[in-house]
């Protein structure tokens, strides 16, 4: 089930036109439908039945509360990676005993913070951070269940940006160094070794580096636990890809049944940190058309979302599908769909075919769930859009819009 579609040529998200929502509370607005994100946790799910596992969320896709609520009610975990999404993840009924946090540069003072609240997963990515760890764990008397993050060597086949597996990568630590960091951090009192974890890359679509990487690992944990590590957890991280346009990424099935044949033996409880998979498709960003300008070289249509709203074009040259809210007959003219910001890279969408669209036409850039308002900024001074959730006929505001006044928020003049 598609969350965007036409009824009567006009662009719904389930029983909602869109027009009523950008009519009611402006725009550019992003719109995320309920039900999409609902089907997509439960696919993985499903597909993970009868495998002890835990799917743990990952905030930086979409962190907004309304969001990290539904998923918390549908028994989710969470992947974070600053105390700022652990705040957001208990401010919204999340477990921290339900989630894990990675990244390079956690501070002394976010460990602190995650271990006291009981956090299920510090995934540690280098050497000087797991001794960090352990100074955090002897002050307050605990010890921090940690995985490593290791770096499996393995090209994700991905956007170079966002690929996050191979040697040159500033994440994980390196593959070969891991068995002696175990054996380092058996010593160590502030420390419990409880996991393993990799994660190669995002947006993958196809399965084979999932495939070699995990079959690696796996084979870590095995040696490991015979090594005498008392591990439970073998995180694989999040990365299954979503169609923006053409890609044929792997169904939930199809992910669940190569990770599970790599993971095969090792006994692990599977921790899954799906981000965009579970988002991507669920959301879009509603625009209105301010301006057309046909120049010699090119028709430029200029919209009211910017780079600022949707950063994805100008830092992958991401392509999002856009589409009118209300369909339109006549003859396709190819355009460049720009935004405001003053930048020669705040082009949202290059060389489309596309029915002239008029001012004030509204249209909406598609897949817009992951990676849209986590990413937004306020460059050029232009508030970021409001959020709304649709469920059924219903919808709500579940961010307001920035208001002038919140741009200057702490500032003195
Ligand atoms: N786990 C770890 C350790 C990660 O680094 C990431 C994403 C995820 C899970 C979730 O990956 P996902 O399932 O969403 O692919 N801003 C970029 C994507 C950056 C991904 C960063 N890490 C984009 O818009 O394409």
């Amino acid at each position: 089930m598609s969350a965007f579609g036409y009824k009567k040529g006009v662009l719904h998200a389930e029983g909602v036109p869109l027009s009523a929502i950008a009519d009611a509370v402006g725009t550019p607005t992003y719109v995320y439908a309920t039900a999409a994100l609902t089907e997509r946790f439960r696919a993985v799910t499903e597909a993970f039945q009868g495998q002890k596992h835990l799917i743990c969320y990952s905030v930086k896709a979409n962190s907004n509360l309304a969001i990290l609520r539904l998923f918390a009610g549908l028994g989710s975990g969470f992947d974070i990676v600053s105390g700022g999404e652990l705040a957001r993840v208990k401010q919204a009924g999340g477990e921290p005993g339900k989630t894990v946090f990675a990244g390079v540069g956690k501070t002394p003072d976010e460990m602190a913070q995650a271990l006291a609240q009981g956090l299920l997963l510090f995934n540690v990515e280098s050497a000087e951070e797991l001794e960090a760890l352990d100074a955090v764990g002897r002050k307050l008397g605990k010890r921090a269940p940690f995985a490593l993050r290791v770096n499996p060597d393995v090209d994700a086949r991905t956007h170079r940006y966002i690929s996050t597996g191979l040697k040159t990568s500033k994440f994980g630590v390196p593959f070969e160094e891991a068995v002696a960091l175990y054996a380092k951090a058996k010593k160590l009192k502030g420390l419990k070794a409880l996991g393993l974890d990799c994660h190669i890359g995002s947006q993958l679509t196809r399965t084979a580096p999932m495939k070699a990487a995990l079959t690696k690992v796996a084979d870590l944990y095995s040696t490991l636990r015979t090594q005498g590590h008392a591990l439970e957890y073998l995180d694989v991280g999040g990365g299954l890809g979503i169609t923006y346009s053409d890609e044929t990424p792997p169904s939930a099935q199809e992910y669940a049944r190569t990770v599970l044949l790599a993971t095969e033996g090792t006994g692990a409880t599977l921790l899954l940190e799906p981000g965009r998979s579970l988002v991507g498709n669920a959301g879009v960003l509603l625009t209105r058309v301010l301006y057309r300008k046909p120049t010699e070289a090119r028709t430029f249509v200029v919209v009211d979302a910017g780079m600022n709203d949707l950063l994805r074009p100008a830092l992958y040259e991401a392509h999002h599908e856009f589409q009118p809210v209300v369909k339109r007959r006549g003859r396709d003219v190819e355009v460049d769909v720009v935004g405001p910001v003053c930048e020669s890279t705040d082009v949202l969408a290059r060389a489309r075919p596309l029915v002239l669209p008029r001012q004030d036409d509204l249209y909406a850039f598609m897949s817009a769930g992951a990676y849209g308002m986590s990413m937004a900024s306020t460059y050029n001074s232009r508030p970021r859009p409001a959020e709304v959730l649709v469920d059924g006929a219903a919808w709500r505001v579940v961010r307001e819009r920035e208001r002038v006044e919140d741009l200057w928020r702490g500032e003195r003049a």
